[in-house]
C-alpha cells in the first residue's frame, strides 16, 4: 500500500534524527567556546547540543544555555568524582560526543572509560608544550610569553586520564610577535579557537 505523505514524513523525521549527533558541553568559565559552538551549528542537522554541564554554579556559560534553552547540570564531586551519577546522566541523554570546552576538572578514569574517543578537550598551547596541571587559561598565554616562543596555537585532542594527554585530533598555530604581550598572544590563540573547534568538532561527528 502506497504511503501517506504524513507518515514518509514522520519516517524521513525519524531518519534524520537518529543520525543527529548528541553532544554534551563542559565548561568552567565564560563560555565563549560554547557560544561559537552554538552559533556554528544553529539549524545544523548534524548535531544537537542536549546539556551544558559545570563545575561552577556562577559560570557564564550557563546563561549561555539558559539563552539557547539548553539544559544544564551543576557538576559536583559527588555527582562527577564519587559515583557514576554524571555518566549515568550523559548516557540516559544517549551523548554521543563530549566536548571539553574551558573545563578545569580532571576527567575521571571511569567516564573515560565508559566514553572512549568520544570526549575531547580543547587546550591554549602547542601540547605537549604547556600543558598540564594549573596550566589553563592565562597561566598558558603568561607561561608562552615568559619563555620567549615565537609561535603559539590551539591543541584539539581526545581526554584520558592525564591532563591534556590524550590523542592529537588537530592542532593550529599562530605565530608571535617580538612586540606581543600575554594578553595578544591570548586574543590571538581565542581567535584560532573561534575558527577551528567548531570545525574539528564537525569533522568528528
Ligand atoms: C579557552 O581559552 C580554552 O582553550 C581554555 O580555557 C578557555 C575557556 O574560555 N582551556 C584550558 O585552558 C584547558 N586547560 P571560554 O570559557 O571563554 O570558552
Amino acid at each position: 500500500m502506497k504511503k501517506s505523505t504524513g507518515s514518509s514524513l514522520s519516517v524521513d523525521i525519524l531518519l534524520r534524527k537518529n543520525t543527529v549527533k548528541r553532544v554534551a558541553i563542559l565548561a568552567s568559565g565564560a563560555g565563549s567556546n560554547a557560544a561559537n559552538i552554538l552559533s556554528y551549528f544553529k539549524g545544523s542537522d548534524k548535531m544537537e547540543v542536549v546539556l551544558i554541564a559545570s563545575n561552577r554554579s556562577d559560570a557564564g556559560v550557563l546563561d549561555i544555555a539558559a539563552r539557547h534553552a539548553i539544559p544544564t547540570q551543576l557538576i559536583t564531586k559527588e555527582n562527577f568524582r564519587l559515583s557514576n551519577d554524571f555518566i549515568d546522566e550523559l548516557k540516559a541523554l544517549k551523548v554521543d560526543l563530549i566536548v571539553l570546552a574551558g573545563f578545569l576538572w580532571k576527567v575521571p578514569a571511569a567516564m573515560v572509560q565508559h566514553f572512549p574517543q568520544r570526549i575531547i578537550n580543547i587546550h591554549p598551547s602547542l601540547l605537549p608544550k604547556y600543558g598540564g596541571k594549573g596550566m589553563y587559561g592565562h597561566f598558558v598565554h603568561d607561561a608562552v610569553f615568559a619563555a620567549g616562543e615565537t609561535e603559539s596555537g590551539i591543541t584539539i585532542h581526545y581526554v584520558n586520564e592525564q591532563y591534556d594527554e590524550g590523542a592529537i585530533v588537530a592542532q593550529h598555530k599562530v605565530s608571535i610577535a617580538s612586540d606581543d604581550d600575554a594578553h595578544a598572544i591570548e586574543m590571538k590563540v581565542r581567535a584560532l579557537e573561534m575558527e577551528w573547534f567548531p570545525k574539528v568538532i564537525e569533522s568528528l561527528l
